[in-house]
């Protein structure tokens, strides 16, 4: 019976490890769960080229994202004008072939440096996402994003809002690919970025001190805010984890009970003698009337 408990308890521990590890969302991990998101905000039967916006937690206050429908066939004949900052021109294609894409567009809004922190630079914009999938079946979830390319013109991401320049600095478009690869390139007509293919974009401009220490950078590093963030994120899912583990060590532990009980049930029927059912704690319990051995309170095994 104590082995048992002990069985259900060490299989709850890795349960534990998980709901832990799982606090520390990287960009990637942020792409599926605004992916799954963006799907949700699909009605019955999306319209296709027409944008959908999502609605996420209340833990992702400050990101928006927004999703639309599309025959590859018409992205690649027609393109797409208005994907909110995004102008998608002609011959825009994707890599493998779908019959149906959905276009997933993030804008991380004040999440930007905490998902990709960039030493020795200052997001003057928000850093905004596009991502393509498989559009077939809006149910999925973990899709693995599509490569899209720009085969005849750029794509054109026109930055509305930039905040105040440093002096004497001068702005660069800056392009995290999925695997969290960067490159700068310049800004066009004073806040226009050009894109050729998924991933995320900004517009960066060097901080004005200290001077920048390193160009490479480190994708998954965080600044201490976003630890902090981290660390009640991490509460949260931690809390909920708890909850259901306490749960599964109360059924497993009823289940432990009931198993002892037909045991004894079955050990004493197959003597065949008579029981008396008697009262022991809340539960009843049977005991033979000649008794060889005292029926032992359940809990006392298990406490
Ligand atoms: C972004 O701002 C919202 C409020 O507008 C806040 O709830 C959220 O925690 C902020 N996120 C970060 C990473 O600072
Ligand atoms: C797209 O999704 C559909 C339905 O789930 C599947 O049949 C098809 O193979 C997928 N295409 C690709 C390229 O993954
Ligand atoms: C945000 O809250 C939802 C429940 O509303 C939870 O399922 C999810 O794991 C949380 N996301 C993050 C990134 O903490």
């Amino acid at each position: 019976m104590l082995l048992e408990t002990w069985v259900c308890l060490t299989f709850l521990i890795p349960y534990f490890l998980v709901a832990q590890s799982a606090t520390e969302l990287s960009a990637q991990g942020l792409n599926a769960i605004l992916q799954e998101y963006a799907y949700r905000g699909f009605m019955k039967n999306p319209k296709t080229g027409v944008l959908y916006d999502a609605n996420l937690p209340k833990n992702l206050t400050g990101i928006n994202v927004a999703a639309m429908r599309l025959r590859s066939g018409s992205m690649r004949r027609r393109g797409v004008r208005n994907y909110k900052e995004f102008l998608i021109p002609v011959g825009v294609v994707e890599k493998p072939y779908v019959e149906r894409l959905v276009l997933v567009y993030q804008n991380l809004g004040n999440w930007s440096e905490l998902f990709y922190p960039l030493h020795g630079y200052t997001y003057i914009a928000p850093i905004l996402g596009l991502l393509a999938y498989n559009g077939s079946d809006l149910s999925s979830t973990n899709l693995q994003e599509l490569n899209i390319l720009a085969t005849k013109e750029s794509i054109r991401i026109h930055f509305p809002l930039l905040e105040i320049i440093v002096k004497g600095h001068f702005p660069k478009c800056v392009f995290f690919d999925l695997q969290g690869l960067f490159e700068f390139n310049n800004v066009i007509d004073g806040n226009v970025c050009l894109a050729t293919k998924q991933g995320h974009y900004s517009i960066v401009a060097p901080a004005p001190s200290p001077p920048p220490a390193n160009d490479i950078g480190d994708y998954n590093d965080r600044d201490e805010h976003g630890n902090k963030v981290l660390v009640v994120l991490g509460s949260v899912i931690g809390g909920v984890g708890l909850l259901v583990s306490l749960r599964l060590v109360v059924l497993c532990l009823e289940r432990c009970r009931k198993r002892k009980k037909r045991e004894k049930m079955e050990e004493a029927s197959d003597r065949s003698v008579p029981l008396v059912m008697t009262q022991v704690g809340n539960t009843k319990a049977p005991m033979a009337s000649q008794t060889r051995t005292r029926p032992m309170l359940e809990d006392e095994n298990l406490v």
